[in-house]
């Protein structure tokens, strides 16, 4: 089902709990990160949770600081255990690989905090708070967003 849906599928992140691709839309061509569990199958636990993030996403689809979330996937393996995914749109390489030897210069560094507050702020409007900002979990594209 998910071939027929995405093409051109790399990883580029794999963890304890999930794994990240990235790929492109079969029906209209958009690049999106695709999210899922790293394991095989996915807990009953697991599955809420990545729900969870998913309708957050939704609730702040309306931010353009932070990152669209485009649908959540919820199919069964062959031997009927869950599986579950959350596609985004793709929103570039995070601020972790932009940090340039020497640091960013004060222009840039306020440029980037104004925008982080930005998405904090859209966060804080809906009662959520992030609770792990850090370099690898922004985004940035022409704005910063965050993950
Ligand atoms: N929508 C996205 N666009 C571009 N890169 C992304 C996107 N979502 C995640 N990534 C990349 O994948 C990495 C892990 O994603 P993240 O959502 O932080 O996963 P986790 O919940 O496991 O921490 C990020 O550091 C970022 O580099
Ligand atoms: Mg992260």
């Amino acid at each position: 089902m998910l071939a027929s849906l995405y093409s051109e599928a790399e990883c580029i992140a794999t963890g304890r709990r999930t794994t990240i691709f990235k790929a492109k839309s079969v029906t209209d061509a958009q690049h999106v990160v695709i999210k899922m569990h790293t394991k095989p199958y996915c807990t009953p636990k697991e599955l809420a949770r990545f729900h969870k993030e998913y309708n957050i996403g939704r609730d702040l689809h309306h931010s353009s600081h932070v990152v669209k979330y485009l649908s959540f996937i919820q199919q069964k393996d062959r031997e009927g255990r869950p599986c579950c995914m959350v596609v985004m749109e793709d929103c570039g390489d995070s601020l972790q690989t932009k940090i340039p030897e020497r640091g960013f210069s004060v222009q840039n560094f306020l440029q980037i905090g104004i925008q982080l507050t930005k998405g904090l702020r859209d966060i804080h409007k809906y009662g959520i708070t992030h609770r792990d900002i850090k370099p690898s979990n922004i985004v940035c594209v022409n704005a910063i967003l965050i993950v």
